[in-house]
C-alpha cells in the first residue's frame, strides 16, 4: 500500500446462483475475504463488505434446463441457500444481494449506456451459429459437436471437457444444437464490443502500476497482455440478462461479465447512500477477493469497463486465490466431488470454527492446496484441541479450582514473565502485516503461536506446583495465563469468530480492538470469568469415515451415471442364436491359478459330469466365496488350452458399470444341466 486511503470497499466474487457452495468456494475467496475484513474492523477502519449472487449468464439457463424450472426458479433457490450458509458459517458480508435486483439492471444500463454515449464501444456484425427450429442464436455452450483434437463427439463450443481444449464453436467438427439437436446455420447479428485492443497502454500501465499483486495473480496477467488483447464483445443474443438500454436491440442482453462485477457497485449502492464515497473517491480503496478463474475479468475488462466509463475507482489489489482440490482430486460440482458448506454445517452443527481454521490453515494461497478429512482430523485434534483449546481450559480449571473464577491479582513479575508478555506485545502488529500483506495462513501460524506461548508459560510456571506453597505467585501466573487468553479473544477473532466469541463469554468482557492487543492488563483484578466447558472437541475416528465414505459413494454414482450404454450389435437370425448351447451349473470348486492374477480355475457341475471352465474373474471373486453359486455358462464352446490347461466353456458375467462383475443366475436353485433359451 503506497497511498494513505480512508476507507476500504471490499469485495468477494459473485458467485452464479445455480448451485451450493462448496469448501472450495471458501477457501478460494470468501474466507480470506472475510479474514481480511475483520482484521480491518478490528483495526477501527471503514470497510465495506460486499457480495451477492451473480443470476445471469448462460450457466443459469444451462441448470435451469438441466433441473426442468425456469431460470428465475433457479436464482431464487439458490440464492436463498447460498446466503444463507454464507451467514452461518460467520461471513460478515454488509450486504448479501443479487443481480436480479432493480438497483443492479439500472446501474448496469446507466454505465452500459454511458460508456456508448462517450463513443466507447466498438460496433460490428458477425456471422454467428442460430438455432432455426428455436429461433435463437446459440451461446458457445449450446453447440456441440466433435472435437478436433481428441474425436470426442460431445464437446462443447467452449471447451472440450474429455481433452481439455478450449475451443470456439467454429472449430467444432459437425456442430449441432443442444436445443434442438439440429445443425445451427450462420446468421449476422450486430454487438458492441470493449475494444480491449486499443485500451491496452493503459491496463500495462495500470498492471505495471501494482509490482505488489500476489505472482499467481501478475503472472495470469501478463501473459494476457503478452498474447494481445482483443475486442470483447458485452452484449450477447440471449434472452436472459439484462436488457441493452439502445433502441432495436430485442433479443439482446448485455454480456454476464458486464454486468456482474458492477454489482459490486449496485449492492453498495443498495447498503447505504453513501455508496458514491466507496466507489468514486481516489482515497477509497477498493480490493476484489476472488479465485484464480476470475482474475483477468478482474484485471483487465472490470477496469477497463471502469476506465471507460470515467466515474470510478478502480482495484488497488486482487488478491487471487489458486485452487483447493479435495482428497487429491479436483472439486466438481458436476460429479458431487465436494464438502458442501450447507451439509458440513448440518453435520458439524456449530463447529463452523474448526473448518474456518483448517481452510485458512491451508488455503491455496500461492499454488494449489489439497483438504482432506484426514488432515481436518489432525488439525482439529493436534492444534485446536492440543494447543488452543489446552491452553484455554488450563488458565480457566486453574482460576476456577484456586482462585473462585475470579482474575486474582498481578503481583511483581518474573524476568520470564516480562520475557512472555514482551514477545505477546510483538504479536498483534506481526499478525496484522501478514493479514495487510494477504498472508493469511502465516497470519494464523502466528495466531496460534500465541497460545503456544500461553501453553508453555503455564508449563513452564507450573502454578499446579506452586500452589502448594505461593498463593500469590500463583497468582500472578493465573493473571498472566488470563491475560493471553483475552489476547487471544482478540487476535483469533478474524479467523475463528465463535471461539472470540467464547472467549468473550468466559472472560465477561466485550469485544475488544485490535489496538487493545499486547497488553496485559485487559482484564482487572476481581472480574470474575465463567467455565462454560471445552472450547473444542476431538473429532473422532467415526466421524472422518463416515466423511469419507460419502465421497466414496459419490465417486461410485458418478461411475453409475456416467457410463454410456454400448450400442446393440448387428441383427442377426433365429438361428445364430440357437447355435448356442447355454445351461445351468453349479460350481463345486474353485482355485487360483498358479502365477496368474486373473483366472480361476473352476470345476462345474453340469449334470452330466463336472467340467473345468477357466475363467478370468481373479481379481473379482475370492474362491471360497463362489463355490456352490449357480452360474449360467455356454457349453458348446470349442474347449481352448488357456496356460497349458483346457477350459470346456465360458461362464457369462454382466460388467457393472463401476467395473465390478455380476454372475448370471437364476433367481431360483434349479437343476445343474437345465437350458437356458
Ligand atoms: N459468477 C462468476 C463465477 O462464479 C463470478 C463473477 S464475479 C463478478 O465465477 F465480478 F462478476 F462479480
Ligand atoms: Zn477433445
Amino acid at each position: 500500500m503506497n497511498k494513505n486511503f480512508k476507507r476500504t470497499t471490499v469485495t468477494a466474487a459473485l458467485i452464479y446462483a445455480n448451485g451450493p457452495i462448496h469448501i472450495g468456494h471458501i477457501a478460494g475467496c470468501y474466507l480470506p475475504a472475510d479474514i481480511y475484513v475483520r482484521f480491518l474492523r478490528a483495526t477501527g477502519q471503514d470497510v465495506k463488505f460486499i457480495s451477492g449472487t451473480d443470476e445471469h449468464g448462460v450457466p443459469i439457463t444451462i441448470k435451469a434446463k438441466k433441473e426442468g424450472i425456469t431460470p428465475q426458479e433457479v436464482v431464487d433457490k439458490y440464492y436463498g441457500i447460498i446466503k444463507d450458509s454464507f451467514e452461518e458459517f460467520g461471513i460478515s458480508f454488509d450486504i448479501y444481494s443479487r443481480t436480479s435486483n432493480k438497483v443492479h439492471h439500472e446501474m448496469s444500463q446507466d454505465i452500459f449506456k454511458n460508456i456508448y454515449d462517450k463513443g466507447q464501444f466498438v460496433e460490428e456484425t458477425t456471422e454467428q451459429y442460430y438455432d432455426e427450429k428455436n429461433k435463437t442464436f446459440l451461446a458457445d455452450r449450446y453447440i456441440i459437436g466433435t472435437c478436433p483434437k481428441c474425436g470426442n463427439e460431445n464437446a462443447y463450443g467452449d471447451q472440450c471437457e474429455r481433452c481439455g481444449t478450449t475451443l470456439s464453436p467454429d472449430e467444432l467438427i459437425n456442430p449441432r444444437s443442444t436445443l434442438s439437436g439440429e445443425t445451427p446455420i450462420k446468421k449476422a447479428t450486430k454487438n458492441w464490443y470493449l475494444p480491449l485492443d486499443k485500451m491496452q497502454p493503459m491496463l500495462e500501465k495500470y498492471v505495471e502500476s501494482h509490482p505488489e499483486w500476489k505472482t499467481n495473480v501478475l503472472g495470469q496477467v501478463k501473459s494476457w497482455l503478452n498474447d494481445g488483447l482483443k475486442p470483447r464483445a458485452m452484449t450477447r443474443d440471449l434472452d436472459w440478462g439484462i436488457k441493452v438500454p439502445l433502441p432495436d436491440t430485442e433479443g439482446k442482453v448485455m454480456y454476464v461479465w458486464f454486468d456482474a462485477p458492477i454489482g459490486y457497485i449496485s449492492m453498495t449502492k443498495e447498503l447505504t447512500d453513501q455508496w458514491e464515497l466507496y466507489w468514486k473517491d481516489p482515497e477509497t480503496r477498493l480490493v476484489n477477493f476472488i479465485g484464480k478463474d476470475n482474475i483477468v475479468f478482474h484485471c483487465l475488462i472490470f477496469p477497463a469497463m471502469c476506465m471507460a466509463d470515467g466515474r470510478f475507482i478502480v482495484a488497488d489489489n486482487v488478491p487471487a486465490n489458486e485452487f483447493m482440490n479435495l482428497e487429491g482430486d479436483k472439486i466438481s460440482t458436476s460429479r458431487n466431488w465436494a464438502v458442501w458448506l450447507h451439509e458440513y454445517l448440518r453435520e458439524f452443527e456449530g463447529k463452523q470454527d474448526i473448518l474456518r481454521y483448517v481452510l485458512a490453515a491451508s488455503a491455496p494461497e500461492t499454488k494449489d492446496a489439497d483438504f482432506t478429512w484426514v488432515d481436518f482430523q489432525t488439525r482439529n485434534n493436534s492444534e485446536l484441541v492440543g494447543i488452543f483449546g489446552n491452553f484455554v481450559n488450563r488458565a480457566i480449571i486453574l482460576t476456577e479450582k484456586n482462585f473462585a473464577s475470579v482474575v486474582p491479582k498481578q503481583g511483581e513479575l518474573t524476568d520470564f514473565d516480562r520475557q512472555t508478555l514482551a514477545t505477546l506485545a510483538e504479536m498483534p502488529t506481526k499478525i496484522g502485516d501478514s493479514i495487510a500483506n494477504f498472508k493469511l495462513r502465516e497470519a494464523l501460524a502466528l495466531m496460534m503461536d500465541v497460545a503456544r506461548l500461553g501453553n508453555k508459560y503455564l508449563a513452564d510456571t507450573e502454578p499446579w506446583k506452586v500452589i502448594k506453597t505461593d498463593t500469590e505467585r500463583t497468582a500472578t501466573i493465573l493473571n498472566i495465563g488470563l491475560q493471553i487468553v483475552a489476547n487471544l479473544s482478540i487476535l483469533c477473532e478474524p479467523f475463528m469468530p465463535f471461539t472470540a466469541e467464547k472467549l468473550r463469554t468466559i472472560l465477561n468482557i466485550n469485544h475488544l480492538t485490535w489496538s487493545d492487543a499486547g497488553r496485559a492488563d485487559l482484564l482487572v483484578e476481581g472480574q470474575s470469568i465463567s467455565n462454560i466447558g471445552l472450547l473444542f472437541e476431538k473429532v473422532e475416528e467415526e466421524t472422518v469415515q463416515f466423511q469419507v465414505q460419502k465421497l466414496e459413494n459419490a465417486k461410485r454414482q458418478n461411475l453409475l451415471e456416467g457410463k454410456i450404454v454400448t450400442p446393440i450389435k448387428e441383427e442377426i437370425q433365429y438361428d445364430d442364436f440357437s447355435k448356442m448351447d447355454i445351461r445351468i451349473g453349479t460350481i463345486t470348486t474353485a482355485e487360483k491359478v498358479a502365477k496368474s492374477k486373473k483366472l480361476l480355475k473352476l470345476t462345474i457341475n453340469d449334470g452330466f459330469k463336472d467340467r473345468i471352465i477357466l475363467s478370468g474373474i481373479g481379481e473379482h471373486f475370492q474362491p471360497e466365496n463362489i463355490i456352490n453359486q449357480q452360474v449360467t455358462f455356454l457349453a458348446n464352446l470349442a474347449p481352448r488350452k488357456i496356460m497349458g490347461m483346457e477350459s470346456e466353456g465360458m461362464v457369462l458375467m454382466a460388467e457393472d458399470k463401476d467395473g465390478s462383475l455380476s454372475f448370471i443366475q437364476p433367481d431360483k436353485n434349479i437343476w445343474n444341466g437345465a437350458i437356458v433359451a
